[in-house]
């Protein structure tokens, strides 16, 4: 037997999956880009994103990681050796996420002791760019470490690592059925309070209300399958990695469902409460909602103070909302750190308490940079590339490897359905095979011809107007160089114990609720 470390219970994995799926991309991405594109018109675009790709890419990469039991490159090793590759790549968009996702978390730390006297005044934006960030002036432009940035950043990764080096059982598990139920709760008072706040049924009718003209364009759809991949922890080694640690029979197929559906239930209680609140800020400025809606970062750290400013018991519900962002965000920091944790650990035969020090130990160094003067325009850069041509790429390129060149799709097919209480029939092929690669397909053509071809544009320019070089580097440098490195990283054989054929041992059955 082997001494992979695995769940406690069925419970804590599906836990533990759940609060990686449910991040601060439910929380203040998801409200906006349904909003965006076209309000309640995008929810069919979204829910066949759901059925066709989310969960079909989850039940694989769960397949993948009970069956091979090993971090994402290990598994896509055994499953064949060409295939190791591209799990270093996918563990390095988690290497590169995971250092600015600790950011926007420290920022949510910062926001919920200032919830408690208000502190950003009436300028809220003001008082972020400014007095908060202290954003430089000029995209590129570094400065140095902002205290009030810098400070809770410490603390987020002192959690962090305190709870990873605990292990997979008792750290994570642990965390997991600690920090969900009570986001559970939190979000539920925040939600509940909004949509019996005046005005909150504007800002509803704004979210539902289809607007049928959009849900015709292409861009819709390629905005649910983008964001699908982020929400759900799919196409950057997470779930691989969070398999592995499954007991020898354990589901995966309902399992993937019980995910997926818990993470489109929390993002639509977000939505419901973000438009509630938004319909609440317009009544009072007299101002329709589309004037109020903003995206990101300003939606959550500019947008909502104001809300906050004007609410009864603001101070009450600022803290809550932003400590939501914090327990959602934490859960999924650790997940993202787990992927290369277990990564290094595998290849270079550590410890788990050494991997965890060089693993994330080294994204702590590296999130330093998004705590400095310019570090928001480096995490915007960052962030907008890793994730369309990251997570999106990596997951389109899995498919169609998996599907097509290596022809896996029916050992794959027959394991899940030898340990799952509910089969994955014919539809999961025809999603995988078919319908993913050819949305995704359209959707990466389409991305390059507006991101590659109108850098030389004059009319449409750069991505928010940077400069072409500031786009290049760190934007396509850091996408292209996580597949570079990637290749590196599997020129180097694996260590015996890797080797050894013996690894679908393991504790025999999982272990009841
Ligand atoms: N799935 C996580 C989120 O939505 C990464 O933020």
């Amino acid at each position: 037997m082997d001494n992979r470390p695995q769940w406690g219970t069925r419970a804590g994995f599906v836990m533990a999956a759940i609060g990686s799926a449910v991040g601060l991309g439910n929380i203040w991405r998801f409200p906006y880009v349904a909003y965006e594109n076209g309000g309640g018109a995008f929810f069919l675009p979204y829910l066949f994103a759901i059925l066709t790709a989310g969960i079909p890419i989850l039940i694989l990469e769960f397949t993948i990681g009970q069956k091979f039991r090993g971090s994402a490159p290990l598994s896509f090793f055994r499953l064949n050796k060409k295939l190791e590759w591209l799990g270093w790549w996918q563990v390095l968009i988690s290497f590169v996420i995971a250092t600015y996702y600790a950011v926007i978390i420290a920022w949510a730390i910062s926001y919920t002791f200032f919830s408690f006297n208000k502190a950003w005044g009436e300028d809220t934006g003001g008082f972020l760019f400014s007095k908060y960030l202290h954003l430089a002036e000029t995209p590129g432009e570094v400065g140095a470490p902002v205290l009030g940035v810098f400070g809770p950043l410490v603390v987020v990764w002192a959690i962090t690592l305190f709870i990873l080096f605990k292990g997979v059982k008792k750290g994570i598990e642990k965390a997991n059925k600690i920090f969900i139920p009570t986001l559970l709760v939190i979000f539920t008072i925040i939600v509940i309070r909004a949509v019996t706040l005046e005005g909150a049924s504007t800002g509803l009718n704004s979210f539902f209300q289809p607007n049928w003209d959009k849900i015709m364009s292409g861009e819709v759809w390629v905005a649910a399958y983008g964001h699908i991949f982020f929400s759900l922890s799919i196409g950057f080694a997470i779930m691989i990695t969070y398999a592995s640690y499954l007991p020898k029979k354990s589901d995966v197929v309902n399992n993937a469902f019980i995910t997926g559906f818990a993470n489109s239930g929390f993002e639509l209680l977000a939505g419901i409460g973000v438009f509630a609140a938004l319909g609440f800020m317009a009544a009072q400025a007299n101002v329709p909602v589309e004037e109020v809606a903003s995206a990101g970062v300003g939606l959550a750290f500019a947008v909502f103070p104001q809300i906050i400013n004007q609410m009864p018991f603001g101070e009450f519900f600022g803290a809550l909302f932003f400590l939501s962002l914090v327990f959602a965000g934490l859960t999924s920091l650790i997940s993202i750190c787990e992927v290369f944790i277990a990564a290094v650990q595998d290849k270079f035969n550590l410890t788990r308490n050494k991997a965890v020090i060089y693993g994330a130990g080294l994204a702590s160094l590296i999130s330093i940079l998004y705590s400095t003067n310019g570090g928001l325009y480096f995490l915007d850069v960052v962030d907008y590339f890793i994730n369309q041509f990251g997570i999106a790429v990596a997951g389109l390129v899995e498919v169609i490897l998996i599907a097509w060149v290596f022809k896996q799709m029916n050992p794959l097919q027959a394991h899940a359905n030898a340990i799952s209480d509910i089969r994955a029939g014919g539809w999961w092929k025809i999603c995988l095979g078919v319908i993913t690669p050819v949305v995704l397909g359209y959707m990466m053509f389409d991305l390059f011809k507006q991101n590659i071809l109108q850098q030389f544009d004059n009319a449409t320019g750069n991505y928010e107007g940077y400069a072409t070089s500031f786009i290049l580097f760190p934007g396509v440098f850091i996408a292209a160089g996580v597949i570079i490195l990637g290749i590196v990283f599997s020129l180097k054989k694996w260590g015996s114990a890797a080797l050894n054929d013996n690894y679908s041992s393991g504790s025999d059955k999982e272990v009841g609720l």
